[in-house]
């Protein structure tokens, strides 16, 4: 039986990703949460997680003003300690530099709530909605140092419906959300990166 591997997951705010993600390493998935680790002692995900036996941890962000640099040399340090083979970015919401990317290259996974390459960056849906857009979802990727970029893992779509409101489609997102990152996650962790394509 090969170990498993350590999966640290990042988040900043109510880590629902971040519950179906832990949720789903149980059994014969090869990987286990080692570590939730939060921008902020107030994200809600980190009491889930403790509540989950999951080892937590956070690095305010707001001391640093800006100092990216800074802040990410100490939010490195529990991620290193945690022994994590890979770092899943689950509702992480502060931009990451080239080189804190670049200590995980090839083993950092992020959500991201649109179709990409369309709507990189925030209020995904209201733009869905604005474009007139009949279809709509999450996509999960490689993270690379271009925001949002990185190779496709895994892509879910929705149907935009006749008066949806942002909001509205947000939760039809995230449902898939919760299916789309845990498929990808047990893939990646098996050494597959064949993209997962929902609905199936
Ligand atoms: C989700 O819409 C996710 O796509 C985005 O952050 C939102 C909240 O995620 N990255 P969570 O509930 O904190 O996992």
């Amino acid at each position: 039986m090969t170990p498993h591997k350590k999966v640290a997951i990042l988040i900043s705010g109510g880590g629902s990703n971040m519950v179906s993600l832990a949720k789903s390493m149980v059994g014969d998935h090869p990987a286990r949460p080692c570590l939730v680790l939060a921008n902020s002692v107030d994200a809600g995900g980190l009491v889930k997680a403790a509540d989950m036996g999951i080892e937590t941890a956070y690095v305010d962000h707001r001391p640093f003003k800006g100092d990216r640099a800074a802040f990410e040399a100490e939010l490195v340090k529990p991620i290193l300690a945690s022994g994590a083979d890979i770092v899943c970015l689950a509702g992480f919401m502060r931009v990451l530099t080239a080189d804190f990317v670049g200590q995980f290259k090839g083993r950092m996974l992020n959500i991201h709530p649109s179709l990409l390459p369309k709507y990189t960056g925030l209020h995904t849906h209201a733009r869905a909605l604005d474009a007139g857009d009949h279809e709509h979802g999450c996509t999960v990727h490689e993270v690379t140092p271009v925001l949002d970029d990185g190779p496709l893992l895994g892509q879910a779509r929705v149907p935009v419906e006749p008066g949806d409101t942002a909001d509205d489609l947000a939760a039809r997102v995230l449902v898939q959300e919760h299916k789309l990152y845990p498929a990808v996650l047990r893939r990646f962790a098996a050494g597959d990166k064949t993209p997962v394509l929902l609905p199936s």
